[in-house]
């Protein structure tokens, strides 16, 4: 059987945060941002963390989905043109299509390769569904040519689940919800559906963070592979450990590399010498209260909110119109 084609267009900038990149491993605080990880092996490194007994996350929102997922499908209503931001494996989407019916999907993320692979897959699944791939860092921009947003008649349902807006501080998160917001009044009926992971014990986190098969630390030294190809740098993976921690009160997870030794690092055309013990600080990511989530949603613009959470509270997705 002959496939219609999936549109695929690659709007990733060549200079898409390199300088930012190399400014922040030579701050005195060094840092990496966290959308780095996701390199191909990175991408499937995270889809195993998705798999760990210790990192509920990505189940809790599963059993939300099965639980209330007609709810949820009959609050956003069908015929939507689902625009998912961060697509991965295209996985989460796809399970809510028999729910969600909708007219068109949009599939958004960083990593090119492993989302057009994803794709191919997912168009041999829903043959008749109009389907697009768009890389791009939809961090820097949300600016999406109107072309892409077919079928164009349908209302957007934008879509970000896996509470990857823990990974923003929140200052961060309430100028980028506010962006979700502009873009939801870009076509009538705009609505954003978002799950956020909830804050619990710390023993909980703690160990959800720094598993005990060190899939989380593989995919957090893996990032240096990933800077060593984009700067170029010369980081050795094993001069590096991995550390993870709750840090209560600021509501976070704080991951960081910290150097096994002192190490003499070429940061494209520069040096850096790291002591040992030093730590380069490669992603925070924020635990919400319910409460704290629906404030923050409104002050980015959102009204009319309604919230669905997993049997032990911590997760939670929110549906969400602009204002
Ligand atoms: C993508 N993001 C929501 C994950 C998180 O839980 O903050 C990334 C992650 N980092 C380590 N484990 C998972």
């Amino acid at each position: 059987m002959s496939l219609a084609p999936f549109r695929f267009a690659d709007l990733r900038q060549e200079s898409d945060g390199k300088d930012a990149l190399l400014a922040g491993l030579l701050a005195d605080r060094a840092s990496i941002p966290p959308k780095y990880f996701y390199d191909d092996l990175g991408s499937r490194l995270f889809a195993a963390i998705c798999c760990l007994p210790e990192y509920a996350l990505t189940r809790s929102e599963a059993c939300i989905f099965a639980e209330y997922g007609s709810d949820i499908a009959r609050a956003a209503g069908p015929g939507r043109l689902l625009v998912d931001l961060g697509a991965g494996d295209c996985g989460k989407a796809a399970g809510l299509f028999p729910l969600l019916d909708p007219a068109g999907y949009v599939a958004l993320d960083i990593s090119a390769d492993f989302l057009r692979d994803a794709l191919e897959r997912l168009k041999r699944r829903f043959p008749a569904l109009p389907m697009t791939g768009v890389a791009i860092d939809f961090t820097r921009s949300l600016d999406l040519p109107e072309s892409l947003l077919a079928p164009a008649a349908a209302p957007r349902l934008w879509f970000y689940p896996g509470s990857s807006i823990s990974n923003f501080t929140p200052d961060e998160a309430r100028a980028f919800l506010a962006r979700i917001a502009r873009a939801c009044t870009d076509a009538p009926g705009g609505a954003l559906l978002i799950g956020v992971d909830l804050v619990k014990d710390k023993a909980t986190l703690d160990a959800a963070y720094d598993d005990a098969l060190g899939v989380t630390a593989a995919f957090n030294l893996n990032v240096l592979n990933v800077v060593n190809r984009l700067l170029p740098a010369d980081f050795a993976v094993a001069d590096w450990r991995h550390v993870a921690f709750f840090d209560a009160a600021a509501s976070r997870i704080e991951m960081r590399l910290e150097a096994r030794r002192e190490v003499t690092v070429r940061l494209d055309a520069q040096a850096r010498r790291f002591a040992a013990g030093t730590h380069i600080l490669t992603e925070y990511s924020y635990k919400w209260t319910a409460v704290g989530f629906a404030a923050l949603l409104n002050e980015a613009g959102f009204a009319r909110l309604q919230q669905w959470q997993d049997a032990d509270g911590g997760f939670a997705l929110f549906l969400a119109e602009a204002a």
